[in-house]
């Protein structure tokens, strides 16, 4: 018997979350098989409905649907339900779906076990106030900095954040005109390095020894990629790291099997090298 899973979103060609889970399912000798499904809107929650019938097991959902997957979900993990956003779907013998929230998990755990970069004590940048930056900032609070500065081309919107996740304290916001002061680590949420564009960041801010980490990445280093590393960062990291662990929580919820992450980044870091698109 094989195991369906796919992922959800628009466009989807490009996802590379078939392939990881195809890794992770050969590496831990379950039959699994896992496709790539493009919904056009207004018809996300029918897909996955039928998905649901056909015998799928659950789903990953991405751009643009995780907000409508949180709308779809029975039942929500506590990160889901703050985040507001759903990015993983299991589905419950009896049709139930429950969402969750893999992504802060993902960055967390590359900042933190792949690339030893603690959190505890820490100033933190983040840019953007988008679906992105809104999925990761409960795990990252939980990582206990000693401030978390949330800073946004909208200004508004980066305050509204901040005022959602004021219990877990330590959080403020802004526009990027009032970044203040050196950071220890700067994480960029915004789409700006996908357009090849860089946020307004004043001199200085990054800390001596700081690291930086775009949640994009891409073949080439990102342009945030490259502003960490001309800033002197002890490490600057794209986000091909989170997207593997936050799809290793994915597979560890739907299967209760951790995969071993390591060798799959470093087989799609390779891939990605041979064939850039
Ligand atoms: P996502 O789900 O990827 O976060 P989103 O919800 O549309 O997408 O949010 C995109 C984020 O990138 C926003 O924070 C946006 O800033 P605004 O809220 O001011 O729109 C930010 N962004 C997009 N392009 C940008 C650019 N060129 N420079 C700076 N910020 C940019």
């Amino acid at each position: 018997m094989v195991d369906n899973y796919a992922v959800f979103g628009n466009p989807i060609a490009h996802s590379k979350s078939p392939r990881i889970h195809t890794l992770f399912g050969e590496q831990t000798g379950g039959a699994v098989e896992y496709g790539a499904i493009c919904s056009e809107p207004e018809e996300f929650a029918q897909d996955v409905m039928m998905f649901l019938v056909a015998g799928g097991k659950g789903c990953n959902v991405t751009v643009p649907y995780k907000q409508e997957a949180w709308e779809l979900a029975d039942e929500l993990s506590d990160y889901a339900a703050r985040a507001k956003a759903v990015n993983t779907l299991a589905f419950s013998e009896d049709g139930t779906m429950v969402g969750y929230n893999t992504d802060g998990i993902g960055i967390v755990r590359d900042l933190q076990q792949n690339h030893s970069i603690a959190l505890q004590g820490k100033r933190i940048l983040l840019l953007g106030a988008g679906g992105a930056v809104r999925g990761v900032l409960q795990p990252l609070l939980e990582a206990q900095p000693a401030s978390l500065f949330i800073a946004n081309r909208t200004a508004s919107k980066a305050l509204e954040l901040a005022q959602d996740f004021a219990e877990f304290g330590k959080v403020s916001g802004g526009g990027f005109a009032d970044i203040d002061g050196q950071f220890d680590l700067i994480i960029n949420g915004t789409a700006a390095s996908l357009q090849g564009e860089l946020p307004p960041l004043p001199a200085g801010c990054l800390a001596a020894d700081g690291c930086t980490y775009d949640m994009m990445y891409s073949a080439k280093p990102t342009a945030f990629v490259t502003w960490g590393r001309a800033q002197g960062a002890a490490q600057s990291l794209d986000g091909l790291g989170m997207l593997v662990e936050q799809a290793a929580e994915a597979f560890f919820i739907w299967r209760g099997v951790r995969p071993s992450t390591a060798p799959v980044l470093a087989q799609l870091r390779e891939e990605l090298k041979r064939n850039p698109s």
